[in-house]
């Protein structure tokens, strides 16, 4: 990991620290937040001595007659790169209950997992600070690892690649926006920072009234970040396309209307949710990756899962 040098993360022994890994850093749930913070082993930095920054040597040729000279600059250390790292984390405000989350310790039970981990993977290592690319959208039911995912993908690029990012649950985005009304804010105000950081997720995406104002204020959330070129992610539990899902309606695969019908009445369409407009912006802006329905739900099956039904070794090694 880019964070680690000599003296850090490891014991006086050259043992790896037991509570990071090695890592230098720590993320620990801490009520409903996941919160950041440098490790103990790391808090003493032996490369500077706890000033922050470290001279560095550099050479150049100020003028022919002298030709090249030694001089030396200041430079942040890497302690201070970590502590700044740390800090830029807890600004992402992600959720306590993925304060764990990574890719190595996401499990894919389908292949539509094992891609959807693949897709945020890819994401989060060809990001280019400052360069426009391709966000992702992930759809399926609860407890399958969106948020995780989500999670995995924010934490690698602001502790590796130090991006600014935000995490927003859609419903609390709302209310944050109604109360700033209230305050006589106008609804640009209040999605001004959301609308500019670099990397935003927008979670549980489709979830609300759908009333004109929770409309409008979307539109305009994703309106913006679009134009400006910047990446946004998203985690949905309404379905992307409908066809999909069909069952062929013959010996021929030929599907009838009325088989289509019945497939858009019992699959909520994230399409009808926000509305064409948002819609055809999401299929412009991201990758769309759809969870089947029948993928295991974590959070009630955990322990049944893990005893009885343990991935295919194929897809148990994919992630380690
Ligand atoms: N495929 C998975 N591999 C590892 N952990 C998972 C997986 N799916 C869910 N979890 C864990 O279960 C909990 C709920 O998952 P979450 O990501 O919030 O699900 P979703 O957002 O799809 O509803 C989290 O603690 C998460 O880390
Ligand atoms: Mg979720
Ligand atoms: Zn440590
Ligand atoms: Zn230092």
């Amino acid at each position: 990991m880019a964070m680690r040098e000599t003296g850090v993360g490891t014991k006086a022994s050259g043992e790896v620290c037991r509570v990071c890994a090695g890592r230098t850093y720590v993320v620990e749930r801490q009520g409903d937040q996941a919160l950041a913070r440098v490790c103990g082993c790391s808090e003493n930095c032996p490369v500077c001595g706890g000033r922050g920054h470290v001279l560095v040597e550099r050479e150049a040729t100020f003028s022919q007659k002298v030709g090249p000279r030694r001089y030396e600059v200041m430079e942040p250390c890497g302690c201070t790169l970590r502590r700044r790292r740390v800090a830029l984390y807890n600004e992402v405000r992600l959720p306590g209950v993925v304060a764990h989350a990574s890719f190595d310790n996401y499990r894919a039970f389908n292949e539509a997992q094992d891609r959807g981990r693949g897709v945020a993977m890819h994401f989060g290592h060809q990001f280019v600070k400052g360069a426009t690319s391709k966000g992702f959208i992930l759809s399926g039911p609860v407890g399958t690892g969106k948020t995780h995912l989500l999670a995995a993908t924010l934490g690698h690029l602001v502790i590796e690649m130090g991006v600014r990012a935000r995490y927003v649950e859609i419903s609390l985005l709302y209310a944050t926006i109604r109360r700033g009304f209230q305050e006589g804010k106008s609804g640009g105000e209040i999605i001004g920072p959301l609308s500019e950081v670099e990397v935003l997720a927008i979670d549980e995406l489709g979830k609300g009234r759908g009333s004109p104002f929770e409309m409008e204020t979307l539109d305009e959330l994703i309106a913006r970040r679009y134009n400006a070129g910047r990446t946004t992610l998203f985690a949905t539990n309404y379905s992307l396309e409908p066809e999909r899902k069909a069952r062929p309606g013959g010996p021929t695969g030929y599907r009838t209307t009325e088989d289509a019908k019945a497939v858009v009445k019992d699959a909520e369409l994230l399409r009808e949710r926000v509305g064409e407009r948002i819609y055809s912006r999401l299929c412009e802006m991201c990758t769309f990756v759809e969870l089947p329905k029948d993928t295991p739900d974590r959070r009630r099956t955990r322990q049944e899962m893990d005893s009885l039904h343990p991935p295919p070794t194929g897809m148990r090694s994919m992630g380690r």
